[in-house]
């Protein structure tokens, strides 16, 4: 028996459905509404820049491989020949040289290559990210800790090369040489410049030409740094070489590539999705009440159990072998992102088309009303229509509205196109055949299916709303309906809170590029996610912003760089 029950709808049919006569239902759908639509967006836009940015408290820790021969690029204001470790790489060139080109000195730039697929965690977020009042370090507080924060705690967000030592001692057992997380573009932290895995490229004095002479400026000999001194580089005012001054815009250029494409060259591994999203944790229900997926914190809310259960999970995880499939090899990632593909342009479309219908109805305008009701069929109709069996329901096709005797059992949107439509991607693990899944897959099926389930019941309910409607409506009942479906869709989209939905309104010409507020690049005029300022989702609307060399972008300055040498 098939049963799902839950905010949308409710629906139970018999236990041999029609997608295919192989396949008999032994599992029913446990659908928790809670924090599937996180878990679905975290999952979504693992190593993609925007979403990250916009939902910025990492909740995801998720191993995977650096696949071989990835360039990996660390500049540097001091010649020496090797740099110590733990240290920091960039994917991009670009971020290690908008780094250090722009301060007073020399600038060395290391050019490294891993020669093997190399063991990687990755959290999600704006993990690379520093500040003491957000969620941005939640995660890897807690991984290194193994409990919720002690509010009389010193909490030092700046000490990165504490962080990185305690997250490279943690991994070293099972064998992580680094650490992938995000600001303005992705960087690995790479525990250990001696390893085998990596071999140098080059290392050249790239200090660009008109740089005003200065020396080189030395750092403490590795390991006799004092704990928690952070590594100043001298603030402005300097007189960066006229021609260093795009290397801020060239960064947050190639940031912009990552918008909303995946960081290439890592291999996540889905079987071993890790989230601090899981429902059996909690403690982290409560304070999520009300609150906006930007706002969730971890740290702060954890009890001490919930965060050692992550921690085990994730060492349970870390002990499996990374580069072997351990369920049955479905990429959740490119699922999630082929199921936004499928319906975001579509409910954005919807949206739109009632917001401009009621206001056009209301402001008194002439319309065609029967054209307004037929196109909101066509609307909710399109996605659905590959579940929808019409031979026996749907005897001849009629161009609707032209007559089609429809009941008020609309029969062709009924259980079994539901169903289909729900579980699309993954009826395979309903049916016989046994699939081995891992527990972290278990907890994407039900993420997928819970949104499936909640886009499918809403368009269903929106399409066989306006079928049922009469042909040539009167304006008030039209506007009621309309206002009624409008209400729905907007309900629809705050539960998803898909970054999908967020662009430039105009497209930017060649010398500016389209990118919200990036720490540290343009987080500069305010910083979203403070606390301080409640929830801002309007700050990250996505805007032109221009590359010119007389303008560079501006660096946030309400922060010390602690880690500069990407
Ligand atoms: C789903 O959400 C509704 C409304 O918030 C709630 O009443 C219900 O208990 C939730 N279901 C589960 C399984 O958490
Ligand atoms: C964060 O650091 C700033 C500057 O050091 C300090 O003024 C502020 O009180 C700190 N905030 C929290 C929440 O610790
Ligand atoms: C919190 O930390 C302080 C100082 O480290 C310690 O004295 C106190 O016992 C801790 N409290 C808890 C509940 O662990
Ligand atoms: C909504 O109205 C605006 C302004 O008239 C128009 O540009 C836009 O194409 C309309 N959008 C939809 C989806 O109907
Ligand atoms: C209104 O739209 C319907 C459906 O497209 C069309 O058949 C009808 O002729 C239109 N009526 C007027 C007055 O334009
Ligand atoms: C749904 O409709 C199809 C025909 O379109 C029919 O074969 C099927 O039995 C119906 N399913 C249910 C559960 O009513």
């Amino acid at each position: 028996m098939f049963c799902y029950s839950g905010l949308f709808l409710l629906a139970c049919s018999s236990p041999v459905l029609s997608l295919s006569s192989q396949i008999t239902l032994s599992k029913s759908l446990d659908v928790d509404n809670t924090t599937a639509p996180y878990v679905f967006n975290s999952l979504a836009s693992l190593l993609t820049q925007w979403p990250n940015t916009y939902h910025p408290n990492g909740h995801t820790i998720i191993p995977g491989v650096l696949e071989p021969f990835t360039l990996l690029y660390h500049a540097r204001k001091d010649a020496r020949t090797a740099p110590s470790s733990p240290e920091w790489f960039a994917f991009d060139p670009e971020m290690s040289y908008g780094i250090m080109a722009r301060v007073d000195g020399q600038t060395f730039m290391f050019t490294y290559q891993n020669i093997r697929p190399i063991k990687i965690v990755y959290f999600d977020g704006m993990s690379a990210a520093l500040s003491n009042s957000s969620g941005w370090l939640d995660s890897q507080e807690i991984l290194i800790r193994g409990k919720g924060r002690n509010g009389s705690e010193v909490f030092n967000p700046w000490d990165e090369y504490d962080r990185a030592e305690s997250l490279c001692e943690w991994g070293n057992p099972f064998g992580v040489e680094g650490y992938v997380r995000m600001n303005a573009g992705f960087e690995l932290l790479w525990c250990d410049f001696t390893s085998p895995s990596i071999q140098l490229v080059s290392h050249l004095n790239i200090t660009p030409p008109g740089t005003p002479p200065g020396a080189p400026i030395g750092l403490p000999p590795p390991g006799k740094r004092p704990k928690g001194t952070p590594y100043h580089l001298p603030r402005e005012p300097f007189t960066p070489s006229p021609l260093a001054n795009v290397a801020h815009g060239d960064w947050l250029r190639a940031a912009a590539h990552r918008n909303s494409v995946p960081q290439p060259q890592i291999r996540l591994d889905f079987s071993a999705f890790v989230s601090f999203y899981h429902p059996r944790l909690r403690s982290l229900m409560g304070p999520r009440e009300g609150q906006s997926m930007r706002q969730h914190r971890i740290w702060p809310d954890i009890s001490d159990s919930d965060a050692e259960s992550v921690v085990l999970e994730m060492q349970d995880v870390l002990r499996r072998v990374v580069t072997e499939p351990h369920g049955p090899g479905l990429n959740w990632g490119e699922l999630a992102n082929v199921i936004i593909g499928k319906w975001g342009d579509r409910i954005a479309q919807l949206h739109d088309f009632l917001d401009n219908s009621t206001s056009a109805l209301r402001a008194g305008k002439d319309m065609n009303l029967t054209e307004t009701l037929l196109s909101v069929q066509r609307l909710s109709y399109s996605p659905l229509n590959l579940y929808i069996d019409t031979t026996t329901a749907w005897p001849s096709w009629n161009p609707l509205p032209a007559g089609y005797p429809v009941t008020s059992h609309t029969p062709f949107w009924n259980a079994s196109s539901l169903w289909r439509c729900t579980f699309s991607a993954t009826w395979f693990l309903h049916g016989n055949v046994p699939y081995h899944q891992t527990s972290q897959e278990k907890l994407l099926q039900t993420s997928i299916e819970t949104v499936q389930a909640r886009l499918c019941s809403d368009y269903g309910a929106i399409f066989t709303e306006s079928l049922e409607a009469k042909d040539s409506p009167e304006r008030s009942v039209l506007l009621n309906s309309l206002e009624k479906w409008q209400a729905r869709v907007v309900a629809l989209m705050q539960w998803l809170d898909w970054t999908d939905w967020l662009r430039c309104d105009e497209v930017c010409p060649s010398n500016s590029i389209c990118t919200m507020p990036l720490w540290p690049l343009n987080m500069a005029w305010q910083r979203p996610g403070a606390p301080e300022q409640g929830d801002t989702p309007t700050a990250w609307k996505p805007r032109c912003e221009k590359l010119d060399a007389d303008r560079p972008p501006r660096r946030y300055r309400g922060y010390e760089y602690d880690h500069l040498d990407e």
